[in-house]
């Protein structure tokens, strides 16, 4: 994988064209892209086909399944076989849930486990009601990925803040997935726990999820390119 292989692109985006607009600009400088709940919502299971026909790279559906076992196993049936290369499910209903949806993936998708959305942090878990054990969120995705690897997930998805745990604990083979990522000066939007593409890798991240600071960028090759960059720095140090 080069570096720019590890940039998944959030195409987040109301609609076909303006998707198509960013799969054009962007196929040569990003490594997978993401449809989500906007595209997916707008445009239906056609979209996944047409992404990953039009740009040619893997498609993370960002399904961020949610609901009860016998539910979301069919619901992984039906998003496996639209040939995403990864699939998504909330950790927070358990081992049963994740389970049911590692059950229910009929291809080679790859489940990833949502651990803590990145735009949580410490004190929106207290409001949330999470046991006082888990409020710092390192100790809650550590918790949630060890449900996601005992369910036999593939990875994931987690900030760059708890990346390194992450691999620590589970070692190489178990993918984290890192979004959230700002660079100094960027707006965070709605992210709590961001970090920059340079300290995800460094962490131990698998690949990055980007969003915002490409799509809003004057340039968005070059935003890419400057990540990638960044990416490709980290590696080095990591192979020190
Ligand atoms: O625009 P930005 O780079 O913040 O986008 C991040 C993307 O990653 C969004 O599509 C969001 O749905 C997704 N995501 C996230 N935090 C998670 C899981 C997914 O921000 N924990």
């Amino acid at each position: 994988m080069t570096p720019k292989d590890r940039i998944i692109f959030a195409l987040d985006v109301p609609n076909l064209p303006e998707a198509i607009k960013y799969l054009d600009l962007l196929k040569d400088s990003v490594g997978v892209f993401k449809v989500g709940l906007e595209l997916f919502t707008a445009c239906g299971p056609d979209v996944v086909k047409a992404v990953k026909e039009r740009s040619g790279k893997g498609i993370f559906l960002d399904m961020k399944f949610h609901d009860i076992p016998a539910t979301v196993k069919g619901a992984m049936r039906s998003a496996s076989a639209l040939g995403a290369e990864f699939v998504t499910v909330h950790c927070d209903e358990g081992k049963g849930l994740l389970k049911a949806v590692v059950e229910g993936n009929t291809g080679k998708t790859k489940v990833l486990g949502v651990t803590v959305l990145t735009s949580l942090s410490g004190e929106d878990l207290v409001e949330i009601g999470i046991d006082a054990r888990y409020r710092n969120p390192v100790d809650l995705v550590l918790h949630r990925a060890r449900l996601a690897k005992m369910a036999g997930c593939a990875g994931v998805v987690c900030s760059g803040l708890e990346a390194k745990a992450v691999k620590d604990e589970f070692g190489e083979g178990f993918l984290v997935i890192t979004p959230g990522i700002r660079s100094s000066g960027d707006d965070r939007g709605d992210q709590k726990r961001a970090v920059t593409p340079y300290e995800a890798i460094t962490n131990g991240a698998d690949y990055i999820v980007v969003g915002r600071p490409i799509r809003n960028a004057p340039d968005p090759v070059k935003a890419a390119a400057i990540i990638a960059e960044e990416i490709g720095k980290a590696l080095e140090g990591r192979q020190l």
